[in-house]
């Protein structure tokens, strides 16, 4: 397996999950709609996919809308929906212009066909990249995931090994998520990459989403390359 790349001291971590909570109550606070949060989060979430690249991180994916998610009111969705329509593809040519391969993860039949075409317009884009990898994740669920991968094994008269079960994943091919970024104060996984990220350093911001800047991504990046990472063995093991 390749290791971590070392940029002036600082070990990267090779995949980086992040969980961008907090629009809501970051717009909330400027007495602003939610839907003003949504359009700065897309915002930061360029800015820091393109900062995260730019340092030399491989993967990098991104919960945008979870499967409980769509649940919420149909004029919030409506804003995210218009947000995707509006700014979905400029903003991924951005990030993908750096030879960086974008999937969107999870099951997108909900959304309107329209939409679902844009963002699989957008992965057949950059599906020639290999190497550095964006994930989108929009109407995800760990646990769904997990379900239609055994599902998937099922299918094929199969029985599951940790090896082919991540195979069988979205995230096939890819490595571990190693750091996983949550902002919004909240301390939760929220059904978010449970398989991929067992092992994965979990931080946590108080800061809003739209608020994380890629000064404080730093600072989780140099967060995780000083934590000692066991995998279950002992300090002199390793
Ligand atoms: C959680 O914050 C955030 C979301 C449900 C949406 C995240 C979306 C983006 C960052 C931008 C859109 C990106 C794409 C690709 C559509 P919240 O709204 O639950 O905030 P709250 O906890 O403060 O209410």
């Amino acid at each position: 397996m390749q290791g971590n790349k070392i940029v002036e001291g600082i070990k990267l971590p090779r995949h980086i999950a992040i969980i961008m909570d907090g629009n809501g109550r970051w717009a909330k606070k400027r007495l602003m709609p939610r839907s003003f949060g949504h359009r700065q989060g897309m915002e930061r979430m360029v800015g820091l996919l393109e900062h995260a690249f730019d340092l030399g991180v491989e993967y990098v994916t991104v919960y945008a809308l979870s499967t409980e998610n769509l649940k919420r009111p149909q004029e919030e969705l409506a804003g995210l929906y218009d947000l995707i329509r509006k700014h979905f593809v400029s903003y991924m040519e951005r990030v993908c212009a750096r030879g960086v391969r974008l999937r969107v993860i999870g099951d997108i039949s909900p959304l309107p066909c329209d939409v679902q075409e844009i963002l699989r317009g957008s992965e057949q884009k950059s599906a020639h990249y290999e190497g550095k990898g964006i994930n989108v994740a929009l109407c995800y669920g760990s646990r769904a995931e997990l379900v239609r991968a055994v599902n998937l094994a099922v299918a094929r008269g199969e029985t599951v090994t940790e090896a082919s079960l991540s195979g069988l994943l979205y995230t096939a091919g890819q490595p571990d998520p190693e750091l996983l970024i949550r902002t919004g104060k909240e301390i939760r996984l929220s059904n978010f990459l449970l398989y991929q990220c067992a092992y994965a350093e979990l931080y946590f911001s108080d800061k809003m989403f739209p608020e994380f800047s890629d000064k404080d991504l730093e600072d989780a990046i140099v967060w995780f390359s000083n934590r000692t990472r066991r995998f279950g063995k002992t300090d002199e093991q390793l």
